[in-house]
């Protein structure tokens, strides 16, 4: 049985139920390097400030790099029976360097001490999700840049609304996508505050040095209130928040995939290497990697909610409740980490199907609302206008009609506005490069709108 950070307050010991709910070892390991790192800024700063010898300092941080080269070449095993990570490092520098290690605590408390390494977990992490982001966005600029004369339908209520380029659909993801690596590099900035020395709440009596700490741990601020170090996990709901937004984009995105890739779209194809069989039916390819992203999606809502329920009404400062924060995060990032090359990587294996497109932009509805501004340019009003496109599409829907058919004198019975040329905007390319405003589906725009993100994401 692992030592204790606490034990000579107490003559019995904690019961074997009591130990395997309380532990926390089991999930808190992976706060290892970041514990050392945090103990490394610390000792130095004991050191440098006369806290401890200077020879005990060296000794721990020598000892620290040393378990942390062991973790990162994966030899360090930890001690199932320690109560949490922050015990077993120090059980396991005292082995090592012996009598020295008990002087790594000085001036610091678990409850300062797991913050930190969480801050420094958080920031690793922040930075792998944005940099896996940005190789998600890549594979769909590239999708987007080999795509660009692809026109699609386009839905609103998913009924079919107008025709845009297949480019343009994607990089509405792109930017959704960056506006979640803002947020992610937003929270960083407060993610990023120095919480070690904070000690148990109050401070300490020992005269410390925590703006080298901060510097040390190269983080943006030192933490300005002992109290609040030590018991807020705003930062964590923040992140959590991020990656819900995140994740409800990847299921969107997901849901567009999965309906194109139906036999009543088909659209697009996908790679072998993300769909599945079934086992009774001969004929089918399941997108299930799009799916089970959709579907694991559902995980971030609901792990930020049990960081909010578990914060709420906490009373300040440390309370044991807070040690869940960590399975919460953990899974969050990790998820999501998971998905984003998966993501990258599916988007390099769609097949575009261009002939099957071709055949379903011709459809006049679609260019209803050109033709309405096509009354507008010759002094319509918006209102007469949409009615009387409005009884066009009536009139031929109820008669089987096709506008194309229509002669000028048939034309002009829905408004002494129209002339034959109005059948000209009864074209997908048509529509797409009469397209003006800023942000439209205009084939210029749009691959201006690549180029500005090929150089941006290179
Ligand atoms: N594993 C615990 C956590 O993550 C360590 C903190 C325990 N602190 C204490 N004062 N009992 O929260």
């Amino acid at each position: 049985m692992a030592e204790k950070l606490w034990g000579s307050r107490f003559t019995g010991s904690l019961g074997l139920l009591a130990q395997k709910f309380t532990y926390s070892i089991s999930y808190d390991a992976k706060l290892a390097p970041y514990d050392c790192i945090s103990g490394i800024a610390h000792a130095r700063m004991l050191g440098k400030v006369g806290i401890i010898a200077s020879k005990d300092a060296s000794a721990i941080i020598k000892g620290l790099e040393k378990l942390l080269a062991d973790i990162e070449e994966g030899r360090y095993q930890p001690d199932l029976t320690a109560e949490d990570i922050h015990s077993d490092i120090q059980t396991k520098l005292k082995k090592l360097i012996g009598a020295p290690a008990d002087r790594l605590h000085t001036a610091r408390s678990r409850n300062d001490q797991v913050v930190t390494a969480v801050r420094l977990y958080c920031l690793n992490h922040l930075e792998n999700i944005m940099a896996r982001l940005d190789v998600l966005q890549i594979a769909m600029i590239r999708f987007a840049d080999k795509n660009t004369d692809v026109i699609i339908p386009a839905y609103t209520h998913l009924q079919s609304a107008q025709v845009v380029l297949l480019a343009h659909h994607v990089l509405a993801y792109v930017e959704m996508f960056e506006r979640d690596k803002e947020r992610f590099s937003d929270a960083a900035k407060r993610v990023s505050l120095n919480t070690l020395g904070a000690c148990a709440l109050s401070g300490t009596t020992l005269p410390t040095d925590r703006q080298q700490v901060t510097k040390e741990l190269e983080l943006l601020a030192t933490s300005a209130n002992s109290m609040d170090s030590v018991a807020d996990r705003d930062f964590l709901i923040e992140i959590l928040s991020d990656i819900a937004i995140t994740g409800m984009h990847l299921t969107r995105l997901c849901e567009d995939l999965i309906l194109w890739v139906t036999s009543e779209f088909n659209f697009i194809s996908l790679d072998d290497a993300f769909c599945t069989g079934s086992s009774i039916m001969p004929h089918k390819k399941n997108p299930d990697v799009l799916e089970l992203i959709r579907g694991t999606a559902s995980r971030f809502p609901g792990r930020l909610m049990e960081l909010l329920v578990l914060m709420k009404g906490l009373p300040l400062t440390y309370n044991r409740d807070m040690q869940m924060d960590k399975p919460a995060l953990f899974d969050a990032v990790e998820t999501l980490e998971d998905m984003l090359p998966l993501m990258a990587e599916l988007f390099g294996g769609i097949t575009v199907k261009r002939d099957v497109l071709k055949q379903r932009i011709n459809a006049e509805s679609f260019f209803s609302v050109d033709i309405l501004d096509y009354l507008v340019k010759k002094g319509a009003s918006y209102r007469q206008a949409h009615d009387t496109v409005g009884l066009m599409v009536k009139e031929c829907l109820d008669k089987g009609a096709s506008l194309r058919d229509l002669s000028r004198e048939q034309l002009r019975i829905f408004s002494p506005l129209l002339d034959v040329d109005v059948k000209d905007l009864l074209d997908a390319d048509v529509s797409v490069r009469g397209k003006k405003s800023f942000g439209s589906t205009n084939p210029k725009m749009v691959r201006k709108q690549i180029d500005i993100w090929k150089k941006r994401l290179a």
